[in-house]
């Protein structure tokens, strides 16, 4: 699957050209995590053509842009979930039950972290802080995070996605 090709749309290229004159043209790398968030979005993870596609694109070197791509866990570098649940397992969300947590989402999607779902509904993954230390357990859920979870409340929260 790292072979298909890759093309932004008609719209995601009007909006990079836009996005790209807010950049002089010597500081256009600054734009490479917004356009692989862009292509991610795009097309629901990063296959390896559409990181090549930003690098063309910025003018950088496609190895570099793929080793940025993969040292980043917001971007994914093979097919995901329609839902990816993601567990904070730093140490303050740790301390107030975020790994309990996080073995009772595996149990419950019956998944491993980093695993996928085989009808592509869920991929699971233990994270990184979320950026909601204070209110713990922290998780989320694509885009929309959820606070002072508890597996209780978080299990009818995974329940009503299905
Ligand atoms: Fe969990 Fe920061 S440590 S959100």
């Amino acid at each position: 699957y790292d072979k298909m090709k890759f093309e932004f749309t008609k719209e995601n290229q009007a909006r990079i050209a836009s996005m790209l004159t807010w950049y002089p043209a010597e500081e256009r790398r600054g734009a490479l995590l917004p356009l692989l968030d862009i292509a991610q979005r795009q097309h629901g993870w990063l296959p390896i053509t559409a990181v090549v596609a930003v690098a063309e694109l910025l003018q950088i070197d496609p190895m570099k842009a793929y080793e940025t791509a993969k040292y980043y866990t917001m971007f994914y570098m093979k097919p995901r979930g329609k839902f990816v649940v993601s567990v904070c397992t730093s140490t303050p969300c740790y301390l107030h039950g975020g790994d309990e947590l996080l073995k009772a989402c595996s149990k419950m999607l019956r998944l491993q972290p980093g695993e996928t779902s085989k009808d592509m509904q869920f991929t699971l993954k233990g994270d990184y802080c979320l950026g909601a230390c204070v209110n713990g357990p922290v998780a989320s859920v694509n885009d929309d995070l959820y606070e002072d979870l508890t597996e209780v409340s978080f299990e009818s929260i995974l329940s009503d996605l299905k």
